[in-house]
């Protein structure tokens, strides 16, 4: 580990995909999802990333978890120039990601035990966790036998369970209703004031994002997606994300960030129905 380095470092990433998979006409074309994109994570931060849908949020997190080898740029954790898959970081998916054959408990327990752990430690450590998210005396369950909100709650716990140096969340309750949504995004302050882990979260919400995070960075509309600003969130901690809206500073953050990306937003919108018309 290098002194003082960031958690995480982003540098001049480009990610360019074959055209065809990504959706374009053309065959003979790229498409550049990301280009000389740079962003870092510091020790205990929270940061968020907001852009329009379809600009290339999961693409920049898959390269921060080492899933997608970018086409040029640099990834660096602790200093270290990463090769191959993030182990530092604990990933929450987008989508469910839940092994539907394995019980909320064995969902929890399976990252440690593949990590060498003996299944009743495991399954201890993951009780644990269980209840902590609030789900003790459901670990018997299912993912089928849950709702959408309890499922999440298995998904952070098999997230945090490891006890990860840099939590990468890929817009975790986008699917959920607004009262489970905003319990969920407390529970998880809480979890992380606790441990002040660096967390690089991704939304389209600016209101979730600026409710959660130390610092805000705003992306450009793909293609050739980059961030476009950057914005401390100087409210007070610990925060209750539904109070926090109503707090004058808030209100006047919104209005600013939202001044740099509501074009941004536009232009996406516009390309997703041109994308959606052809
Ligand atoms: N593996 C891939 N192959 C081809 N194109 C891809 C691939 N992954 C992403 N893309 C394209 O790159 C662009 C960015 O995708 P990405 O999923 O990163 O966007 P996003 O900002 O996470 O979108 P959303 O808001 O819908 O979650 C999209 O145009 C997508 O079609
Ligand atoms: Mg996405």
């Amino acid at each position: 580990m290098t002194e003082d380095a960031p958690v995480l470092r982003l540098e001049d990433i480009t990610c360019r995909f074959p055209a065809r998979r990504a959706g374009l006409r053309s065959s003979t074309e790229s498409y550049v999802a990301l280009e000389r994109a740079s962003l870092s994570v510091a020790d205990g931060e929270f940061l968020s990333v907001v852009g329009p849908t379809g600009c290339g949020k999961s693409t920049l997190l898959n390269v921060a978890a080492g899933l997608l080898t970018p086409s040029s740029g640099r990834v660096e954790v602790f200093g270290r120039a990463l090769v191959g898959t993030n182990r530092q970081a604990g990933y929450m998916f987008q989508s469910e990601a839940l092994m539907p054959w394995r019980s909320a408990l064995d969902n929890v327990a399976a990252g440690l035990q593949f990590r060498g752990l003996d299944r009743s430690a495991a399954r201890e450590q993951a009780n644990a966790w269980l209840k902590r998210v609030g789900l003790g005396g459901f670990g018997a369950r299912f993912p089928h036998e849950l709702s959408g909100g309890m499922r999440k709650r298995v998904a952070l716990a098999q997230t945090l369970v490891l006890d990860p140096a840099i939590i990468l969340m890929d817009e975790p309750f986008s699917a959920l209703d607004v009262q489970t949504r905003q319990l969920m995004e407390n529970e998880l302050l809480e979890l992380w004031s606790a441990k002040k882990k660096a967390v690089l979260f991704i939304t389209h919400d600016l209101d979730e994002a600026i409710a959660m995070s130390d610092r805000v960075i705003v992306l450009s509309a793909g293609p050739a997606t980059h961030p476009i600003g950057s914005f401390t969130i100087d409210l007070p901690r610990p925060r209750d994300v539904t109070a926090v809206r109503s707090h004058p500073r808030f209100v006047d953050l919104h209005a600013r960030i939202w001044e740099a990306m509501k074009e941004e937003v536009l232009k996406g919108y516009a390309r997703q129905m041109d994308a959606l018309s052809t």
